[in-house]
C-alpha cells in the first residue's frame, strides 16, 4: 500500500517536473527572437558605460592627481589614450574576434576622414540622428551573402571638454560645436539571419 502511494506521489512529482522542464524549453525557444534593435541597445549601453567610466574614473582622476594625462599621441608621450581612441581600439579588437560584430565612432564633421560615413546608409543615418538624437537610425544591409543589422546612435557633446578639444583640433572639419550638440554617431552592426 505504502509503496503504491509512494509510487503515485513520485509519478505526480515527476510529471510536474517534466511539465516544468518543457515549459522552460518553450520559454528558451521564445527568447531566440530578441529583436536586433534591443541587442544593439544593450551593446550601446555597455560601450557608453565603459566610455564614461574610463573618462571620469581613469582620465579625469589621474589628470586631477597629476599622475598622467590623456593625449592623442599617447603612445609616443607615454600618456593615456583618449576615450574616442579607446572606443576605436575596442572596435578593432572586437572585429578581430570574427563574430561579425563591428563598432565604430563616426561623424559628418570628423577629425579624420576615416571616421566619416563609409556609405550612403551611414550618411543618411548620421543626418537622421543629428536631427532626432533620441531615436537610433537602424536598418538591414547586405554584404555578399550576409545580412547585417546596423544601428547608429547619436553621440552628443556631453561636456565642454568634447567641444573644446574638437573645435581646437587643427584637423577637425567642424570647429563650431556647442555643448549638447550631436557630434557624430556610434555605429554598431552585427550579422542577422
Ligand atoms: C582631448 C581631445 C578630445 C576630447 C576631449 C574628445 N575628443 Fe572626440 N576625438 C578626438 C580625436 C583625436 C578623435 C579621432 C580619434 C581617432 O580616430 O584616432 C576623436 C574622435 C571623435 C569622434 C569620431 C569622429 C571624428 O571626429 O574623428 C566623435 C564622434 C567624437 N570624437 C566625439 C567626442 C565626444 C562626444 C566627446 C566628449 C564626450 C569627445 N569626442 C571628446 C579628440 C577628442
Amino acid at each position: 500500500m505504502i509503496e503504491k502511494a509512494a509510487g503515485r506521489i513520485l509519478g505526480k512529482l515527476l510529471s510536474i517536473l517534466l511539465v516544468g522542464v518543457s515549459l522552460n524549453i518553450a520559454r528558451a525557444g521564445e527568447l531566440e527572437g530578441i529583436p536586433p534593435e534591443l541587442v544593439a541597445e544593450y551593446i550601446h549601453a555597455v560601450i557608453q558605460a565603459d566610455r564614461s567610466i574610463y573618462s571620469t574614473h581613469v582620465v579625469e582622476q589621474l589628470q586631477d592627481r597629476k599622475v598622467a594625462v590623456a593625449a592623442e599621441d599617447w603612445k609616443a608621450k607615454g600618456a593615456l589614450p583618449l576615450p574616442a581612441q579607446m572606443l576605436q581600439m575596442a572596435g578593432q579588437e572586437v572585429q578581430g574576434l570574427g563574430l561579425g560584430l563591428r563598432i565604430r565612432l563616426t561623424s559628418l564633421g570628423p577629425i579624420y576622414t576615416k571616421n566619416g560615413p563609409a556609405d550612403q546608409f551611414e550618411r543618411v543615418g548620421l543626418e537622421a540622428v543629428a536631427k532626432n538624437p533620441r531615436k537610433p537610425y537602424t536598418g538591414i544591409i547586405t554584404e555578399g551573402d550576409r545580412r547585417y543589422f546596423k544601428a547608429i546612435f547619436a553621440d552628443r557633446a556631453v561636456s565642454m571638454t568634447c567641444v573644446m578639444c574638437h573645435n581646437s583640433h587643427p584637423l577637425s572639419t567642424k570647429q563650431d560645436y556647442k555643448l549638447h550638440d550631436v557630434m557624430g554617431g556610434v555605429i554598431i552592426s552585427f550579422p542577422v539571419r
